[in-house]
């Protein structure tokens, strides 16, 4: 097989900027996240101001960690790998800039409303429709660039990590569009087009498949390239991986109900939620395995290769949470843990865990190559950093276990005359060294993105723009 140079060069410049991008939402992002844990142990940082309210700040947390930080990442990734499984460039520079330029405007959107107080109310969704139809607009162009580019490749083969990008593009449309359909009554306000338990099991079968598609599939799309990328070594299997893509995608949309036990929604449905849930565990451990075995042989390299680490520590918290979610899911389990701080652990031992540190895995994968260089500024740093969200997620996840589990026994605990055993704010009062210790996990995992960004900072300033050039030609393997 020979190869060849080809003229033309990859669209970097957009990689570059969602990379850049994702370590400045981050931070944002989660020094909120650091801020409103802090509110819970300390109410008076509320400030006694509508626009720093928990209440109000809690969902642009949601909003700028998820969309922000994790959108932006996504954007980078599947443009760069897209690019170069398919060893062409992206089908057009100016749809590709307006999907950088648009995602930023509707985030500065949601920075602005969500304080001011404007939302939908419903969670993961809280943008109000004019900002709603922009993401549409956005995410319909970078359906049309992603797969327009893959149109256009130059290889026979459609790498597997591309079909994870792209099941994460076509559901995020799907249930975006469905779960916005509303009716305006001015500007800033709009009334959901369903209504009661229709429009339940609607929001959280778009708020389990955000989870699905946006906070799983996209970033096993991420896990299927850079994982076999930093550790050198083909995919472990890639009829695996296969199998993986299609039972994921046929099992995650029926699990949504497992959000809605024991509400007005009917029991079969509730049932059906939990069993399709249970099942989840396969496919979910089935990938995890796959990227866990592609280090055989280079176990080794963990030792010296913090990127790795980041890579190899997000997939065990991947099979961590996809472990806890299924049992979470379980009626009986669900009937305790719902309503506590049990769901906000889970929720971070993926986002945390898993989401966070492949993110940070494949950015500081990413970036010395985006900028011509041979590796980041200090890998001491990366393994600091790698050590600092470690450690936070930990302490984020456990705090929120011994919370959970304590608030759901306390909850329930009844005297002999029916009676409860516990106020609710003694249910609080117990809650609060747990919540110290996630804020104490929050600000570790904080602090180490800001290591990061001083890293990237560095990495970038000293980059050889006619190297990154070089680094941006398109080597079509197999050309004659
Ligand atoms: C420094 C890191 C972080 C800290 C300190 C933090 C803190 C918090 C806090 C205090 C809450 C509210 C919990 C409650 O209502 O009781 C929350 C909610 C949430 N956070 Fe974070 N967070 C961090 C990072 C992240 C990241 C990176 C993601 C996603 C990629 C994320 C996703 C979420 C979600 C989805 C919720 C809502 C959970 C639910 O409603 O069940 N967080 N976070
Ligand atoms: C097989 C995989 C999984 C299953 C079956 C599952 C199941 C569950 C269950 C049963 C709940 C609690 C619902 C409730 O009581 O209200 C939950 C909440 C949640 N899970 Fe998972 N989970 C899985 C994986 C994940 C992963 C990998 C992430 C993150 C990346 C995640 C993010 C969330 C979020 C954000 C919530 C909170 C939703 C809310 O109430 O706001 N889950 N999950």
């Amino acid at each position: 097989m020979s190869t060849a140079i080809s003229p033309t060069a990859y669209n970097y410049k957009v990689v570059r900027q969602f990379a850049i991008m994702t370590v400045v939402w981050g931070i944002l992002g989660m020094g909120l996240g650091v801020f409103i844990a802090s509110q819970l142990v300390w109410p008076q940082l509320n400030l006694d101001l509508p626009w720093t309210s928990f209440g109000r700040l809690r969902p642009l947390h949601t909003n700028l960690v998820i969309f922000a930080f994790g959108g932006c990442a996504l954007f980078a990734t599947s443009y760069y790998v897209v690019q170069r499984t398919c060893q062409t460039r992206l089908i057009s520079d100016s749809m590709a800039a307006f999907t950088f330029w648009g995602w930023q405007a509707v985030i500065v959107g949601a920075l602005i409303t969500l304080p001011m107080g404007y939302t939908t109310t419903k969670e993961y969704a809280e943008l109000e429709w004019p900002l709603a139809i922009l993401l549409a607009i956005v995410w319909v162009t970078y359906g049309l660039v992603f797969f327009g580019t893959i149109v256009k490749r130059k290889t026979k083969h459609i790498y597997v990590g591309n079909w994870f990008y792209g099941a994460f593009i076509v559901v995020t449309a799907m249930l975006h569009i469905v779960n916005h359909m509303s009716l305006p009554v001015s500007l800033f306000k709009s009334y959901s087009a369903y209504s009661g338990a229709t429009d339940a099991m609607i929001q959280w079968w778009y708020g389990h498949n955000a989870v699905g598609f946006f906070l799983t599939t996209g970033f096993l799309g991420m896990m299927y390239y850079f994982v076999p990328k930093q550790a050198e070594r083909p995919i472990y299997s890639y009829r695996l991986s296969i199998v993986h893509f299609w039972a994921l995608i046929t099992l995650y949309i029926w699990a949504g109900p497992h959000h809605l036990h024991y509400t007005a929604l009917p029991d079969w449905a509730q049932s059906l939620g939990m069993v399709m849930s249970i099942i989840l565990l396969a496919p979910s451990w089935g990938g995890m395995i796959n990227g866990m075995m592609t280090l055989s042989g280079a176990w080794h390299k963990l030792r010296t290769d913090p990127i790795l680490r980041f890579l190899v520590v997000s997939l065990a918290f991947y099979g961590m949470s996809t472990f806890e979610g299924p049992m979470m899911a379980i009626k009986t389990v669900n009937s305790l843990s719902h309503y506590t701080d049990w769901t906000i652990g889970h929720v971070h031992a993926g986002a945390l865990g898993w989401v966070a540190m492949i993110s940070i895995g494949a950015v500081y994968h990413m970036i010395p190559r985006l900028y011509g260089r041979q590796q980041m500024h200090s890998v001491g740093l990366i393994n600091a950093h790698f050590w600092l969200a470690t450690i936070g997620t930990v302490l984020y996840i456990a705090s929120m276990w011994v919370n959970g589990i304590t608030q759901g026994l306390m909850w329930r605990a009844i005297n002999d005359d029916g009676t409860l055993t516990y106020s609710f704010v003694e249910a609080l009062q117990a809650s609060h060294p747990g919540y110290i210790v996630r804020a104490l996990g929050g600000a570790f995992f904080a602090s180490g993105m800001l290591l990061m960004a001083y890293n990237v900072y560095r990495t970038v300033r000293a980059a050889k723009p006619a190297e990154a050039e070089e680094a941006a030609k398109i080597v079509v393997v197999g050309a004659h």
